[in-house]
C-alpha cells in the first residue's frame, strides 16, 4: 500500500517542510507526504527562507509549500503523523480523537534508535548553521523510513 504521511512541527515553516521535501524525493511516485504545523502562527505562509535555501543546496524545491495547521481530519487521512519534538507530539496527542489516532503518532527521531537526541531542534530563532543540522538529522530519519516503502 502507498505510504500516506504528515510531517508535523510548531510553525509548519522550518522543520516540517524540510521532512516533507526530503521524504517525498525518497519515496514511490503514488506516496502522499504532507506537512502541517500545531499552530496557526504561519497558515498560509511560504517555508522559512532558511529553510528554503538549506533544501535548494541539496537539490529539493520546497518554494511552493504552503503553511497549515493540523486537523482532526489528518488522523483519519494519514497513516502515521511524525512529531518532530516532543512538544509537538503532546500537542498531537492532545488532539487525537481515539486510539487508533492516537497509535498514529511517532516522534520522528524514534526511526534512529541509535540517536542520542529525541527531538529535532527548533532552529527559528538560531542561524543557518541550525538549518542544516536539521537537514541532516531528517535526511537520516526519512532514509529509514522510505526503505519501509521500497
Ligand atoms: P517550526 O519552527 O515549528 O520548525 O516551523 C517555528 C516557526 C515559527 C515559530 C516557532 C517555531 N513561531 O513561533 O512563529
Amino acid at each position: 500500500m502507498a505510504a500516506k504521511i504528515l510531517m508535523v512541527c510548531l510553525g509548519n515553516i522550518c522543520r516540517s517542510p524540510l521532512a516533507e521535501g526530503i521524504l517525498r524525493a525518497k519515496l514511490p511516485a503514488g506516496s502522499t507526504v504532507d506537512s502541517a504545523g500545531t499552530s496557526n502562527y504561519h497558515i498560509g505562509e511560504t517555508p522559512d527562507r532558511r529553510s528554503v535555501a538549506t533544501a535548494k543546496k541539496h537539490g529539493l524545491d520546497i518554494s511552493k509549500q504552503r503553511g497549515r495547521q493540523v486537523t482532526v481530519a489528518d488522523f483519519e487521512e494519514f497513516d502515521v503523523i511524525y512529531a518532530m519534538d516532543r512538544s509537538n507530539m503532546a500537542n498531537l496527542l492532545a488532539l487525537a480523537p481515539d486510539d487508533t489516532a492516537r497509535k498514529k503518532v511517532k516522534l520522528i527521531l524514534d526511526e534512529l534508535p541509535n540517536s542520542p537526541e529525541t527531538d529535532v531542534p527548533d532552529p527559528y530563532y538560531g542561524g543557518n548553521d541550525g538549518f542544516e543540522l536539521v537537514y541532516q538529522m531528517l535526511d537520516e530519519a526519512c532514509e529509514t523510513i522510505a526503505r519501509r516503502y521500497q
